[in-house]
């Protein structure tokens, strides 16, 4: 069989690679992108992780879920009367697969917009050579590729507590967790970071009974601890129980009769926990698996991770590496900016990536976002800033939403003002963060802020507010 030449081959079709294949081609390289995920009728299902079983289904549920509980808990507020309220999950997952597939389809079309070859199968380095390294495929397509130059955007996998599986069924990873087919009286989430807080919103909206488990003693404890404060008080409110500082021990999947979880509480006590189910959410893995990379020497760090420089730049010439396979947050919009300012450098610009202004968000009710540094890291770092707060509560949009929870907080250079960090507690914190960014990026000041005019009545108010706090010139406070 020919090699099929192209100049850029990219290995993975999630938001890394798709991204990366599409930037490539529009810059006018013959470009190709591999990607093996099936969906249920084993066509192509390209998007990887977050499209999915991430971001995207993820955030299907939790508008189902938020939904419900909207109109269980205050649609009375507004004089809504709802009688024999009920969901049903079956169809909340069917349409959570439903705007998913919107997604594969639309990866798909993107790629013939913009002339990617699409390869449906595995790919894996085969070996290098003076035309650039063979990629071969096996799946649906059993093809060898050539690629002048090699992008690897191979994603992550959940990672397991040591000696116990993945099952799907009773102990679940992101994967189980976004299909449960009815709702679990008892679930337990080992892990509250991101995955641990958002699938326990979504079940616990539904009715299950859901109990966090965490390791550490400080709750959520990469966010500015006053967000994390607040957004705790209201997870408590809502039933969310969470426990700090456990160490857990044997998790025994006992099949129909559900997880029986053992575990040492703050206090080192020896607790047990029965439940339905448990999903597993301690952090993801760097995926490398059938990629091959002994074929051509391409170097990995202990965790698995492709060693890159700060340009994703591999050990090898022509070979690159982006996303959460490589170092830094695991995050779909990191792997993005990475994956265009791979192919621009192929192409001999100077493709940027800012990692100073990648923010965070966390989809639960409040929403939790944030950009830039911490109040605590500004003092470990030894920076004089000024903080600046505005409660929701003062907001008038906010009232009128009926959602007033929360703040946002600037955090200021203490000489020179420029924002150091925004972090937001409340309604729509994942679009108010953006303003942040975007200031962040031109390296406003929170003056700037405070002088630009902001649409009334608009959540985006209480930013602006927050940055006149800086300067302890609140207007509406
Ligand atoms: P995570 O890193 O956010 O949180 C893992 C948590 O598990 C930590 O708090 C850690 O202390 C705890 N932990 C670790 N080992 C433990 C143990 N043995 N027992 C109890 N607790 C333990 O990881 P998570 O939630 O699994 O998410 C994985 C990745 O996916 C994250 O890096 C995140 O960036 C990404 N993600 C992003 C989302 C978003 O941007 N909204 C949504 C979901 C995932």
């Amino acid at each position: 069989m020919a090699n099929k030449q192209f100049d850029v081959v990219v290995i993975g079709g999630g938001p890394g690679g798709y991204i990366a294949a599409i930037r490539a081609a529009q810059l006018g390289f013959s470009t190709a992108c591999v990607d093996e995920w099936k969906n249920k009728d084993g066509k192509p299902a390209p998007g990887g992780t977050c499209t999915n079983i991430g971001c995207i289904p993820s955030k299907a549920l939790l508008q189902s879920s938020e939904n419900y509980e909207h109109a269980g808990k205050h649609f009375a507020d507004h004089g809504i009367a709802v009688s024999g309220l009920s969901i049903d999950i079956e169809k909340m997952i069917a349409r959570k697969d439903a705007v998913v597939k919107q997604n594969n389809d639309g990866i798909l079309y993107l790629f013939k917009k913009n002339k990617v070859s699409f390869f449906h199968g595995r790919g894996s380095f085969a070996k290098g050579g003076a035309d650039g390294y063979e990629i071969k495929v096996s799946g649906t397509s059993e093809e060898t590729l050539t690629g002048k130059d090699v992008i690897v955007a191979t994603g992550s996998n959940p990672r397991a507590l040591p000696g116990v599986n993945f099952d799907e069924t009773n102990i679940l990873s992101n994967d189980g967790a976004l299909r449960i087919p009815a709702v679990p009286k008892k679930l337990a989430l080992i892990g509250s970071g991101v995955i641990g807080l958002e699938m326990g919103s979504v079940w616990r909206r539904v009715g299950a009974e859901v109990t966090v488990l965490e390791a550490l003693p400080t709750f959520l404890g990469a966010v500015d601890e006053q967000i994390a404060k607040e957004a705790r008080k209201a997870f408590d409110k809502q039933g969310l129980k969470i426990e700090l500082g456990v160490q857990v021990g044997e998790v025994k999947n006992r099949g129909d009769k559900g997880v029986s979880v053992a575990y040492t509480d703050a206090k080192g006590e020896a607790r047990k926990l029965d439940v339905d189910k448990v999903i597993v959410s301690i952090g993801r893995v760097p995926n490398t698996i059938g990629l091959n990379p002994e074929a051509v020497g391409l170097k990995l760090d202990e965790r698995g991770a492709i060693v890159v420089d700060d340009q994703c730049r591999t050990n090898l010439p022509n070979v690159w590496a982006v996303g959460d396979v490589v170092r830094g947050p695991m995050l779909a919009h990191k792997a993005e900016e990475e994956g265009v300012a791979v192919a621009e450098r192929i192409a001999g610009q100077h493709g940027h990536v800012n990692f100073n202004t990648i923010p965070w968000v966390i989809y639960t009710s409040p929403e939790i976002a944030w950009v830039g540094r911490t109040e605590q890291q500004l003092k470990a770092d030894g920076v004089a800033y000024k903080a600046g707060t505005f409660p929701f509560m003062a907001n008038g949009r906010a009232r009128a939403l009926g959602d007033t929870t929360g703040m946002v907080k600037v955090l200021a250079d203490a000489q020179t003002d420029e924002i150091l960090g925004v972090h937001i507690v409340g309604p729509m914190a994942s679009e108010l963060i953006s303003e942040a960014v975007v200031a962040m990026e031109f390296r406003a000041s929170s003056e700037d802020i405070a002088r630009i005019c902001h649409a009334h009545p608009s959540l985006s108010e209480a930013t602006k507010e927050a940055a006149l706090a800086v300067d302890k010139r609140t207007l509406n406070f």
